[in-house]
């Protein structure tokens, strides 16, 4: 398929979007359960960020399911696709020059590790949102653990679908003993020299 495409070049590249923007583009992965934080620290980062004026965009599971990926399930062949289709918008936000959130579940290690791949590590930061499951379903914001316990959501991460916990995440919060305040003070603490 690829066979007879010949990428462009064109007069502006990434160096000079950064150069107008004055500071690097990165990739804030968020991974964990669904009813971890995830969404929540991301939003509140991302102001953070707005207001020191970085240029920013997030990408947030629930929403992208509903655009972008509206064709995808939650079998484990659609969650790679869906994991692969977000780097890969990401990919063009960081070329053009965005610090980027992502949001979402990514229960597999392998997809996590082909989104540093497609993005580049350097551009590639990991946050960890390890909320125990309990605590998840306790809050079940959703009302979705609930669902997956009943039977009526299958394949549900974390009660009958699994989650592959990262091996050597850059920032691990956890939301019972870390406010949300304090996570994002983490982060940013993190990524200042990368930005
Ligand atoms: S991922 O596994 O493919 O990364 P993603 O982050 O896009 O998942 O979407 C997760 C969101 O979809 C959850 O926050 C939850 O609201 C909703 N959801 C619906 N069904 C499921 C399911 N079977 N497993 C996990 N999340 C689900």
């Amino acid at each position: 398929m690829e066979k007879n495409i010949v990428p462009h070049n064109f007069s502006i590249a990434q160096p000079q979007r950064s150069d107008l923007k004055k500071h690097n583009p990165l990739l804030i992965w968020f991974t964990g359960l669904s009813g971890s934080g995830k969404s929540t620290i991301a939003n509140t980062l991302e102001k953070a960020l707005f207001e020191k004026g970085v240029h920013t965009y997030l990408l947030d599971g629930d929403n992208v399911r509903k655009g972008l990926n509206s064709n995808l399930s939650f079998s484990p062949e659609d969650r790679t696709e869906n994991i692969r289709r977000i780097a890969e918008v990401a990919n063009l936000m960081i070329d053009a020059g965005l610090v980027v959130l992502a949001s979402f579940v990514s229960p597999y290690r392998d997809d996590r590790e082909n989104v540093k791949r497609i993005v580049g590590y350097e551009n590639f930061v990991e946050v960890f949102v390890n909320t125990p499951i309990e605590e998840c379903e306790r809050r079940d914001v959703k009302g979705l653990y609930e669902k997956a316990r009943t039977g009526e959501i299958k394949n549900f991460t974390g009660v009958n679908a699994p989650y592959e916990t990262p091996m050597a995440p850059d920032v691990e919060i956890n939301t019972i003993v870390i406010s949300v305040e304090e996570a994002v003070a983490m982060i940013m603490k993190f990524i200042a020299k990368k930005i």
